[in-house]
């Protein structure tokens, strides 16, 4: 219950998302119980969310500056000249690309300090009130009219603070955050401001806390599964109360299918932990294939009123560790197919956008991918959310340093004092996603072999351990930390960043360990990009182009090639799987070309920065996938290079594929037991077509691929990855431009600058074309080809209707895509 008015009690309430106003059910609506946002509604026309909890959107309506500003936090501080700017906001991602900002930060500017203030009123029978912020990079600090709520400087947990004590119901209320972050602050790029969403919540003094419930399932067969739910309550009341706890488990259809009521007395002012065993009869199984969500309701009674209801999804499934026969998901053997993913989403920047996080996972799903490891820090809780849904495992990870540092500025400075609260709030806010496999409490620590290492090593363990006896404890070890029993035994499962040479090795000496490969290959490559002669370079690539060729040969130091890895896991049937660096291209980290200006993102992804795919997508596709494919490289645009050798890759799940060069067969080649391409290396360019067809053991045709030679550029196609989307701020449509010649075939040199117009109910809300040392703007209306292809990113607005994006290039025309949007 959230109001209470004239000494009556209100049982239950109304939020109305749009125009974020909060009322009791059953009555009007009331002017005094609005949250006012100046930039209007942030999720959903017309939404009417019956509840007795509040939670609404707090993105929208932010006033911003990106400087230090005295006494910022003043209540009547006027800030009518400063930005107005929904969140997330990543100000970095702004630009422009300076040499002041280190490589590893992509020289993108995210030093510095920058102010938002958001003005609000809240209903005047509001009782308690909490603001949370699922991320804010870094060191955010918190004021409301003026008074110092609280802060959190690790950038990317989440938290929340009560403000029930400070706020004013019924009147106007400045928040304000201080937002600050260093050079040197982290390995790759971080980005900077509230990156992720902001949420109120309203509930009665009596509720559940957030986070507050903690599910686990036991005793799992096909007949039941017995449900463990842990539910804390909070009373912020100023006398105890009688408490009941009426739980309720729903299925993904929405029938109920078990309940359980508790009862305690709840001290006032305290919070007291209610334990309960529901018992679920058929249990269906959340697997990678089926990711099948159940629901528990938490309905909170205090004098038979319904005073909070909470939510809170889970998944039933069996995971099993096993030293000699890897990982078991619901008691089948699952080889983990992973990738590397930083928080990073390209021409977002780090501004969380749940749409652009969804395609990340398809993507990656495309090619066989069950796995993500969240490399190397908290995620948004939506993406947890989504692999979820989308049936993705998930390595969730804390730190990329403990005390000892790797850049100047990063987690040590934070070590001492918040090392154990970070941590607590991750497991807190995650541990109910059944996508969840792995806690890992840190990547490539470099002490962790010393004394004080393992001795923190020891202190996370434990922690999670505690908070969390249901799944192993991880970390991405470093091939040089000495690994010896004790430090082993800290862990349920080994991880092993590019310890390839050393697997088997440490299979014998650890035997009752499962061995991961945490950190797998570390290949470089850019998209579109082929250089002659095509030879493996020992020691790291360097082109003057500060490119990378995409013959998919070039591997850092530390990692080796894609093959060796698939080999190696086919043979050890001990070895749990991998987890490819990395998934996507992101900022920072431009290795090789480290400090090389203009280069300024990686080169390390399958996939470029725009979700472009890259040759080697292509590779993994074909060891991850049983659907036929195929796939050939390079392009055939090679002018000037006629009559020189031009070897051609093939990458296919089939057992054999030919290759005809012009029409002509260059012969058949088998797909070998721990052959991972095929290769014709001595082909001789001519322009015209290249081929490749992938057949059978019994040679029936499968699948094919053809590459012709491209003619001039000529024209301008647009692909949108869907045609409808949610009229509502917030999702977006990713549209690709393909610079084509006269027949539509890609021009795979072409590199003209488009330029976007759009009409209707639309913005562009950034663009890219995945070239890692282009310095144009992300957030322009135009942007050129790379390899004959850039992206548009269309964002829709609250009002339902079409949108037509016009792409426009000196010489090629006009393309044009029609888009539409939908209230929701
Ligand atoms: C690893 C590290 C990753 C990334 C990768 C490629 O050692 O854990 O974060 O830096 O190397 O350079």
């Amino acid at each position: 219950m959230l109001f209470r008015k004239s000494g009556l009690l209100l049982v239950a309430v109304v939020v109305f998302v749009s125009g974020l106003n909060v009322s009791c059910s059953g009555r009007p609506v009331e002017k005094e119980a609005s949250i006012s946002c100046p930039l209007g509604t942030v999720a959903g026309a017309g939404e009417r969310i019956e509840t007795v909890r509040g939670r609404v959107n707090f993105n929208a309506g932010w006033r911003f500056v990106k400087e230090d500003v005295k006494n910022a936090q003043a209540f009547d501080l006027d800030d009518s000249k400063w930005r107005e700017l929904n969140v997330p906001h990543d100000w970095a991602i702004e630009g422009p690309f300076t040499k002041e900002v280190s490589f590893e930060g992509g020289y993108l500017p995210y030093p510095g300090v920058g102010w938002y203030r958001k003005a609000f009123t809240i209903p005047s029978g509001a009782e308690c009130v909490r603001v949370e912020f699922d991320g804010v990079m870094r060191d955010a600090r918190v004021w409301l009219n003026g008074e110092y709520i609280g802060g959190w400087p690790y950038g990317y947990s989440s938290f929340s603070f009560d403000l029930t004590e400070h706020v004013r119901r019924g009147q106007k209320n400045v928040l304000a955050v201080r937002v600050e972050n260093e050079n040197e602050s982290s390995r790759w790029y971080p980005g900077s401001g509230i990156y992720r969403n902001v949420w109120l919540t309203l509930t009665n003094p009596v509720h559940v806390e957030q986070w507050g419930t903690f599910i686990t399932a036991d005793r799992i067969s096909d007949k039941s599964a017995f449900v463990n739910v842990r539910t804390q309550i909070q009373n912020q009341n100023q006398q105890g109360r009688d408490v009941v706890l009426e739980t309720i488990i729903y299925d993904a259809k929405g029938k109920h299918v078990a309940a359980n009521t508790a009862r305690k007395r709840v001290g006032k002012k305290a919070s007291k932990e209610f334990k309960q065993e529901l018992k679920v009869l058929d249990p269906v199984r959340w697997d990678i294939n089926n990711p099948y969500l159940y629901k528990a309701v938490s309905n909170v009674k205090v004098d038979g009123e319904i005073v909070d209801r909470y939510e809170t999804k889970f998944g039933i499934r069996t995971l099993r560790f096993d030293a000699e026969e890897g990982f078991f998901l619901n008691d089948r053997s699952v080889k983990i197919k992973g990738v590397n993913l930083h928080h990073g989403l390209g021409p977002f920047g780090v501004a969380f956008s749940r749409r652009a996080a969804e395609r990340q996972l398809e993507i990656m799903k495309e090619m066989g991918c069950n796995a993500i490891r969240t490399a190397h820090n908290p995620p948004a809780p939506e993406q947890i959310e989504l692999c979820d849904e989308l049936g993705v495992l998930v390595m969730d990870e804390t730190f990329d340093e403990w005390k000892k540092p790797k850049v100047e500025n990063a987690y040590h400075k934070l070590f001492d004092e918040w090392a154990e609260k970070d941590t607590r709030a991750l497991l807190r806010r995650d541990r109910n996603h059944p996508s969840i496999f792995l806690w890992s409490i840190g990547n490539e620590i470099r002490e962790l072999g010393t004394g004080q290492g393992k001795k923190n090593a020891k202190m996370f363990a434990e922690i999670c351990r505690e908070m969390d006896p249901t799944r192993p404890v991880i970390s991405g070890i470093h091939l040089t930390i000495k690994l010896d029993k004790e430090l082993a035994d800290f862990f349920g499962v080994l991880g092993l960043n590019y310890w390839q040479d050393r697997y088997e090795k440490i299979h014998e000496e650890f035997g009752n360990k499962p061995l991961l490969s945490t950190e797998s290959s570390a290949v470089v490559s850019t998209r579109g990009e082929y250089h002659f002669p095509v030879k493996r370079v020992p020691g790291g690539y360097r082109d003057k182009s500060l490119q990378i060729s995409s013959y998919d040969i070039a591997n850092c130091g530390f990692g080796d090639l894609p093959d060796v890895e698939f080999k190696l896991q086919e043979e050890y049937r001990w070895l749990m799987g991998e987890f490819v660096w990395s998934g996507f291209d992101y900022h920072g980290e431009p290795d090789p070309y480290e400090d090389m200006w203009p280069a300024h993102s990686s080169y390390f992804g399958i996939v470029d920065m725009c979700g472009f795919k890259k040759d080697r997508f292509y590779l993994y596709q074909s060891q991850w996938t049983d659907e036929p494919m195929i796939h050939l490289l390079p392009h055939w645009n090679w002018g000037g290079r006629e009559g020189e050798v031009t070897p051609v890759y093939c990458y296919t799940n089939c057992a054999w594929a030919q290759l005809f060069v012009n029409g002509k067969s260059l012969g058949k080649k088998e797909k070998k037991a721990g052959q991972y391409r095929l290769k014709w290396n001595d082909v001789v360019y001519q322009p015209g077509s290249i081929k490749v067809v992938g057949y059978d053991d019994e040679g029936k045709v499968l699948c094919e691929k053809e590459i012709r030679t491209a003619g001039k550029p000529y024209k301008i196609e647009l692909v949108a990855d869907r045609e409808t989307i949610a009229a509502d701020g917030e999702d977006v449509c990713f549209v690709t431009v393909r610079i084509v010649d006269k027949k539509g075939r890609l021009c795979p040199e072409a590199d003209n600058l488009v330029r976007f117009k759009i009409e209707g109910n639309g913005e562009v809300a950034c663009v890219g074309n995945g070239n890692p040392i282009s310095h144009e703007s992300y957030q322009a209306q135009q942007r050129k080809a790379f390899h004959g292809l850039c992206l548009a990113v269309v964002r829709s607005t609250k009002q339902g209707g079409d949108i037509r994006l016009t792409a426009n290039s000196k010489g090629l025309g006009v393309g044009q895509i029609l888009l539409q949007t939908k209230g929701h």
